[in-house]
């Protein structure tokens, strides 16, 4: 690696290819207590199908994994490069301020390099020696961030010594790449483990999202020193699928506490501020003017929109160099326990994340979740599903959250709601449940095709069906703000869409069973016989484009040709596709 062949410049490349990365990086392994070793468990708790809860290395809490990322985006600085660089060049001249802990490379309209250093001085150190552009007839506004662009002096002399750099991917496979690799398992079970290593967030991808994050973090600190910019949802739940949104919060609690800290005597002193109506209006101001400011003065950032009368007001907009859409929010403490709440339950069996992303990945190809808002169900309504469905295993595979709170070390009440539960994972035993992952998604499309979502709604704090409160189609109790449904926005139409899909695909599962192709055979069975209209769409597409397709490519479209006319005259809901076409 270059990386080494420098010396001491760099520690560890993360430059390489997603499935070569794991390499490099259990070089790190011995040290404890390091992101790398977060990312080893994460690898073994994903890599395998085996049942129940294996894995007894310790697991870190969420909020350390959380700092220890933060303070590592602090260390770290994005840098537009030109399209050919001479890399080790590139390094040696970085490494004049400060020795570099990691280093990646990876496109998204241009060449970007994330470079993390050993000391937040050096970061300082290079912004010093940084200066701002001059634009010719344009001005700049000058604003010292820690992204920045990288020109070539004398570019003319340096290119005999440029070359291409590899990039680390940051994009999920192509829905061909899928249907192929499914194709060729050896089983269900290695089926659901591989969409969950092709799809689930790269160690790279996970660091540019913190550093995002972070980047955000500065320009809002302009306006709020000591504030934090912290990313939940998908990005950290350990549910996130590459090319997920980037959900941020900005938490200005810190600027509370420090005063709460600093109270002692018998003075107490207060700062000044202005007061406002209510909590949302504030909540409406500070995100307007933050989102002003991105739109004015942020690197980077585009396409900004204010949605500020949203229930849950919010700034979004693209992080260009990142490639993200960000969704900016601000007093949204309860979301981010959420996000903690759901990567307990990701972290405590391997078969969880793999269920979900397979559901996730389902419901996608199925045009059940959309990008779009509105009646269609979320990707966070569908986690819940199902954590309740494991919940209800005999022997159950997930606890509920009330027995998390029975095991709690400290109460939790953010803004008037228990969110109390249990946050070393390591004082959770295991479970006893040995199912397969074939079978937990057989089951789970039988369950909620059966469920009786017109009487009862689903509830993970109590882990069991219970009376549905209020008439809305589907009803999932919000975990923390339990007077509230997670659900509440989906139509009785898509609901029985979700139920129709979910019946059929247990029958192909269940025929499958019975009468299952050989892997060689390259027909799509299992999971991707489940999957089969997202690969359908690539096909047609990647035809109109007139590419050579294979004689593979031509019978998997005559077959689901097929079966679109098998399914215009299906009865019951159930599409009769045929998984030996
Ligand atoms: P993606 O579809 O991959 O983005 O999943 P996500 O989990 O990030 O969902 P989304 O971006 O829609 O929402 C981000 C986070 O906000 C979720 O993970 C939840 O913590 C929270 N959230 C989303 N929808 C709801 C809701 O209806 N009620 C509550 N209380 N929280 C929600
Ligand atoms: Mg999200």
């Amino acid at each position: 690696m270059v990386a080494c062949s420098v010396g001491l410049l760099t520690r560890l490349s993360l430059r390489v290819q997603r499935s070569q990365v794991q390499h490099p990086l259990r070089r790190l392994l011995s040290c404890p207590g390091t992101v790398a070793a977060d990312l080893r468990r994460e690898e073994q708790s994903s890599g395998s199908a085996e049942t129940g809860s294996e894995d007894r290395t310790p697991k870190k809490r969420f909020s350390e994994v959380q700092n220890e990322r933060r303070e590592q985006a602090q260390r770290t600085v994005l840098i537009h490069c030109p399209d050919k660089i001479n890399e080790k060049k590139f390094l040696k001249f970085l490494s004049q301020h400060g020795p570099i802990n990691s280093h990646f490379f990876y496109e998204s309209f241009g060449l970007y390099a994330a470079v993390e250093f050993c000391q937040k001085e050096s970061v300082t150190s290079l912004q010093n020696i940084t200066r701002t552009p001059s634009l010719g007839p344009e001005a700049a506004i000058p604003f010292k961030s820690r992204y920045l662009n990288l020109k070539l002096r004398n570019s003319l002399n340096q290119t005999s010594e440029l070359s291409s750099i590899q990039c680390s991917n940051q994009s999920s496979p192509s829905s061909k790449k899928l249907y192929q690799l499914l194709c060729c398992a050896e089983s269900v079970d290695d089926q659901l483990n591989t969409l969950l290593r092709e799809f689930q967030l790269t160690e790279e991808n996970t660091r540019l999202r913190y550093l995002t994050c972070s980047l955000i973090e500065d320009v809002a600190a302009a306006y709020f020193p000591d504030c934090a910019v912290r990313p939940f949802g998908s990005s950290v739940n350990s549910f996130g699928k590459l090319g997920c949104d980037l959900d941020m919060f900005l938490d200005l609690d810190e600027i509370g506490k420090f005063t709460a800290q600093k109270t002692s005597g018998n003075f107490l002193m207060e700062f000044q501020v202005k007061n406002v109506p209510s909590e949302r209006v504030a909540t409406q101001k500070i995100l307007s003017v933050i989102g002003e400011c991105l739109d004015q003065f942020g690197p980077g950032c585009v396409g900004v929109q204010r949605i500020l009368n949203a229930r849950c007001p919010l700034v979004r907009f693209s992080h260009q160099a990142s490639g993200f859409q960000c969704d900016l929010t601000t007093n949204n403490r309860i979301a981010l326990k959420s996000s903690e709440l759901l990567y307990m339950y990701g972290a405590l069996d391997s078969r969880v994340r793999a269920l979900v992303f397979s559901v996730r990945c389902w419901a996608r190809a199925h045009s059940l979740t959309s990008s779009i808002p509105g009646a269609w169900i979320t990707n966070f309504s569908l986690t819940m599903m199902v954590i309740f469905f494991l919940q209800r295993r005999s022997p159950p595979i997930l606890p509920t959250l009330d027995y998390l709170k029975t095991l709690a070390e400290d109460k939790c009440i953010i803004e008037g709601h228990n969110c109390t539960f249990v946050g070393d994972l390591n004082r959770i035993k295991p479970s006893r449940n040995t199912e397969t992952l074939e079978l937990l998604l057989k089951e789970f499309f039988e369950y909620f095709g059966n469920f009786a979502f017109n009487k009862n709604s689903i509830n993970i704090r109590q882990g069991r069906e219970q009376n549905k409160p209020e008439s809305s189609p589907l009803h999932i109790q919000n975990p923390f703000e339990t007077s509230l449904n997670v659900s509440k926005n989906v139509s009785q139409s898509q609901l029985q869409k979700f139920v129709d899909l979910a019946r059929e695909s247990a029958w192909i599962l269940h025929q499958e069973g019975k009468d299952r192709p050989s892997p060689s055979s390259n027909q799509p069975w299992g999971l991707a016989a489940l999957l089969l209209p997202s690969v359908a769409n690539n096909m047609s597409l990647s035809k109109k484009k007139k590419k050579p397709a294979s004689e593979r490519i031509k019978n998997l479209l005559d077959s689901i040709k097929s079966s679109g006319a098998e399914n215009s005259t299906a009865t019951n809901g159930r599409r009769a596709i045929s998984t030996q076409a």
